[in-house]
C-alpha cells in the first residue's frame, strides 16, 4: 500500500488519533441504485470479452466500497477515526478484484497495489490493479476516487477499465478500438480528447507531492509556469481519473511526479485511444514506472512540454 492508511500523518493529514475529528456527521450515505444486470445493456460500443470480464469485477468490487464509503462518513467523528478502515477496504476491493479477474483468466499474473497479492502468472498477461485510486479522498468524504484496472499484454497495455463508484461513471478502452464513457445519464460516447489550441483557455490536472513524498522542490518548479500560462491547474486526488478527464476533454493536460504502474497503467491508454499523447517531463514516450507522466493533446504537447522543463532536469 503506498502511504500510511493508519490515521497517523503524512497520508490524511488528520489530528492525532486520540481526538474526535472535528466534524459534524452525516447520515449515512444512500448507495442508490447498483448497476445490475448485463454491463452491456447501456453501450453502443461492442466490448470484448475481456473488456466485459474487468468491467464486471469492477462493479463488483464498487459495491463494497460504495458500503464502506458511507461508513466513512460516520468514522470521521469516531475517536477511533477512518485510517484503519479505509486500510481494509482497499485491501477488501483488490482481494473482489483479484478473485474476479483471476477466476475469467486463471494463467494471467497480477500486480495490485497491495503488493503481498502479486501473481507472477504466464509472464505475458497481467492485471495491474488500483482498488482505490483517491485513498484521501475516501478518507475525507470525498467523493472522487476510482478503481482502476488494466490489462498488459507481452509488456504492453491493451485493455483498460476506470470505475468512478459514487458518480458511476465508467471508463474503458482496448488498444485500437477506442476509447469510450457510459454514464447514468446518457448513452456510451467515444472519448476525443479537447481540441483547445491556447494554452490560456487550457484546464491542467496534476497531483502535487504530501508530507512523506519526495519532490516537493522539483514539483514547484514545474507549477509556476502552468499556472501563469493556463486557465488553471486542478489536484483532483485520484491520478486515474485525471488520465480520464484528459482522454474525455475535461482536462486539456496533466501531469504528476512519481506515480507507481497502478494509477497509471489504464488512464495511459484511455488517453492514447482518445487521441491523446503519453510522455515523460524530458518529452520521451512514457513507459510504465517513469519517475514523471505528461498526458495532453498533439496540439498542447509542445507548449506543456516548454511549461514544464524547468521540472526535466
Ligand atoms: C494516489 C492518487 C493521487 C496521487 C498519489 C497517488 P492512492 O493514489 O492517485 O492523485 O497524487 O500520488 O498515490 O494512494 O489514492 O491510490
Ligand atoms: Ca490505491
Ligand atoms: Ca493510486
Amino acid at each position: 500500500m503506498s502511504g500510511d492508511r493508519s490515521g497517523g500523518a503524512p497520508r490524511g493529514a488528520r489530528g492525532s488519533s486520540d481526538k474526535p475529528v472535528a466534524r459534524v456527521g452525516r447520515a449515512p450515505l444512500n448507495t442508490g441504485r447498483e448497476r445490475s444486470g448485463p454491463p452491456e445493456r447501456r453501450s453502443l460500443a461492442t466490448r470484448s470479452a475481456v473488456i466485459t470480464v474487468m468491467i464486471r469485477a469492477a462493479f463488483e468490487a464498487a459495491k463494497g466500497l460504495k458500503r464502506d464509503f458511507g461508513e466513512v462518513e460516520n468514522l470521521q467523528v469516531s475517536t477511533k477515526g477512518p485510517g484503519d478502515f479505509v486500510s481494509r477496504a482497499d485491501l477488501q476491493a483488490q482481494r473482489v478484484l483479484r478473485d474476479r479477474l483471476l477466476l475469467a483468466r486463471p494463467g494471467f499474473g497480477f500486480l495490485g497495489e497491495e503488493g503481498s497479492q502479486t501473481i507472477p502468472g504466464d509472464g505475458r498477461h497481467r492485471w495491474i490493479v488500483d482498488p482505490l485510486d483517491g485513498t484521501t479522498n475516501f478518507l475525507h468524504g470525498i467523493p472522487h476516487f476510482a478503481i482502476s484496472i488494466a490489462l498488459e499484454r507481452d509488456g504492453e497495455i491493451v485493455a483498460g477499465v476506470i470505475y468512478s463508484p459514487i458518480f458511476d461513471e465508467l471508463y474503458w478502452a482496448e488498444k485500437g478500438s477506442g476509447a469510450f464513457l457510459e454514464t447514468a445519464y446518457a448513452r456510451s460516447r467515444r472519448l476525443r480528447v479537447s481540441g483547445r489550441r491556447d494554452l490560456l483557455q487550457c484546464l491542467i490536472g496534476t497531483g502535487s507531492p504530501f508530507a512523506g513524498k519526495s519532490d516537493h522542490e522539483r514539483y514547484v518548479r514545474s507549477l509556476r509556469p502552468v499556472m501563469a500560462a493556463t486557465a488553471g491547474v486542478r489536484r483532483m486526488g485520484a491520478a486515474s481519473l485525471d488520465l480520464a478527464f484528459v482522454a474525455a476533454g475535461r482536462f486539456d493536460g496533466f501531469w504528476e511526479f512519481s506515480l507507481q504502474p497502478w494509477d497509471v497503467a489504464a488512464g495511459l491508454l484511455l488517453v492514447r485511444e482518445a487521441g491523446g499523447i503519453v510522455l515523460d517531463v524530458t518529452g520521451a514516450p512514457y513507459a510504465l514506472g517513469a519517475a514523471s507522466i505528461v498526458a495532453t493533446t498533439p496540439d498542447l504537447q509542445e507548449g506543456l512540454l516548454a511549461l514544464l522543463a524547468p521540472a526535466a532536469k
